[in-house]
């Protein structure tokens, strides 16, 4: 912990913010428009802890992980149990299933979810140790209009919140059958390669080959154009699953790029897995759609990966309920990264959510009048006026200086002579006229006047 002198004040941890009501604004419409969208493809929202049991994480993300090597917070109670902040939320949404006695429920089980996530990450921009995320689960079912249907949730929202050219990049990882071969001829490419590897990808490559491909660092990344490609590996069904997966999105009109490194970080994924960028120049080649439908393994897109960080993720993890020790259940989901979203918005200019100026300012001169305005303030609100106020302040001049700053048609004015006859002064400050209005007109009037 870094030292502090004594008037020092207390920060947030490094690679955790405050989030102001300026971003939260964009919080909110990604989060309006993903729930609506989710909701009418008959997703429920849940909402999962933010501490879990460390095991939770560890052999599901893979021992090998990105995540469990370097970046989950953990912590041992006084009791001795291991808990994790937790750094994603698939895992839990499995643990919830099977704790909440869903597979009674009507498959597949569609739920949704928004909150924080934590992970040790090196800070720098789109990379934060407390993260936001909206995710989507179906739990239950492994047709691959699901898969769809996730992608399809999520490039929507992006697409109604303003981005024109979002893409998916996607790749198959076939199943337990058939990836076993895939990981020992990619062993085999790069044990040929060993000398070039960094440090971790050595050691990782006895462990895991396919977290080589998503390694960042420089020589790892130059040998991974020559590697082995799962799609030349795919048994008949996860083929076929596949390409059923490309036919549904071709059908969606969702842009898309078969990005055959695409390995995603976590180990419990299988099959379909995605990642949503947005295109930012024509490095990458949409998929010739007709091309792709009639054979995903022939397909001759460009196979360079965009440098740029994704926005979201997702993929199939049918295998990971079997990893908990559950009886296996075929699944899919993908997140959305907020922070990641919220920055692109920001840097092309899309709207955040509306703040409501409100039309109507309240203002008092002298204790009587500060009294009814703190009645009537609620008279208002509850007529479906929206009315600003400066109630701790005294001084006429400075109140109508503030209704003036925020735009307002109609100041009422409240002094001492008004407070007793139950009376205001409604000022137009649009057409600057002003009258008296009795109490008792008072909202007709308004709303008559804001109707101008
Ligand atoms: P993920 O790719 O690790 O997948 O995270 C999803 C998204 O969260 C990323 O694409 C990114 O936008 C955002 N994200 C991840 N880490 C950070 C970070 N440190 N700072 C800011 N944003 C970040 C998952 O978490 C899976 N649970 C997704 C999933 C759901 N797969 C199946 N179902």
């Amino acid at each position: 912990m870094p030292k502090k002198t004594k008037k020092e004040m207390v920060r947030t941890p490094k690679g955790m913010h405050d989030v102001l009501h300026g971003d939260l604004r964009y919080v909110e419409k990604i989060m309006e428009k993903a729930q609506s969208i989710a909701e009418f493809y008959g997703f429920l929202p849940i909402q999962t802890p933010h501490l879990e049991f460390a095991d939770l994480f560890l052999r599901p993300l893979g021992e090998t992980s990105e995540v469990v090597e370097k970046q989950m917070y953990t912590f041992r109670t006084k009791g001795g149990d291991l808990f994790a902040l937790r750094p994603e939320g698939t895992a839990p949404i499995m643990r919830a299933y099977q704790e909440n006695g869903m597979s009674s429920w009507p498959h597949p089980v569609k739920l949704y979810y928004g909150g924080s996530f934590f992970r040790h990450e090196n800070p720098q921009k789109g990379r934060y140790r407390e993260f936001r995320q909206f995710g989507l689960e179906a739990l239950g079912d492994s047709d691959a209009i699901i898969d769809a249907i996730v992608i399809k949730v999520l490039y929507l929202t992006l697409k109604e919140i303003g981005f024109e050219n979002a893409i998916i990049h996607i790749n198959s990882l076939g199943d337990k059958e058939c990836r076993p071969a895939y990981k020992k001829e990619l062993a085999g490419y790069y044990k040929k390669k060993f000398n070039y590897l960094c440090k971790d990808c050595k050691r990782r490559l006895k462990e895991n080959p396919l977290r080589l491909l998503d390694c960042k660092e420089e020589g790892c990344a130059e040998l991974r154009p020559q590697a082995p490609k799962m799609i030349d590996h795919l048994c008949e069904q996860c083929k076929n699953h596949f390409k059923s997966v490309l036919e549904f999105l071709d059908e969606g009109q969702i842009p898309y790029f078969l990005n055959h490194y695409l390995a995603r970080g976590f180990e419990y994924y299988g099959r379909t897995v995605f990642e949503i960028f947005l295109e930012t120049n024509d490095n990458e080649k949409i998929v010739d759609k007709k091309k792709s439908g009639e054979d995903a393994s022939a397909n001759n897109a460009v196979e360079k990966p965009s440098t740029a960080i994704a926005l979201g993720g997702g993929g199939r993890y049918d295998e990971l309920m079997a990893i908990l020790g559950g009886k296996g259940l075929p699944a899919v989901g993908g997140a959305l990264g907020l922070e990641r979203v919220v920055n692109e918005m920001k840097r092309l200019n899309l709207p955040p959510q509306k703040t409501i100026q409100p039309k109507v300012f309240l203002i008092q001169i002298g204790p009587a009048a500060k009294k009814r305005s703190f009645r009537l303030m609620e008279e208002l609100r509850a007529a479906g006026i929206p009315v600003g106020e400066s109630l701790t302040r005294d001084n006429l001049k400075t109140q109508l200086n503030i209704a003036a700053k925020i735009g307002a048609k109609i100041v009422l004015i409240i002094g001492q002579k008004e407070a007793m006859e139950g009376s205001f002064i409604m000022r137009n400050m649009y057409e600057s006229t002003q009258e008296i209005v009795m109490q008792n007109k008072l909202l007709e009037k308004i709303k008559s006047e804001l109707k101008k």
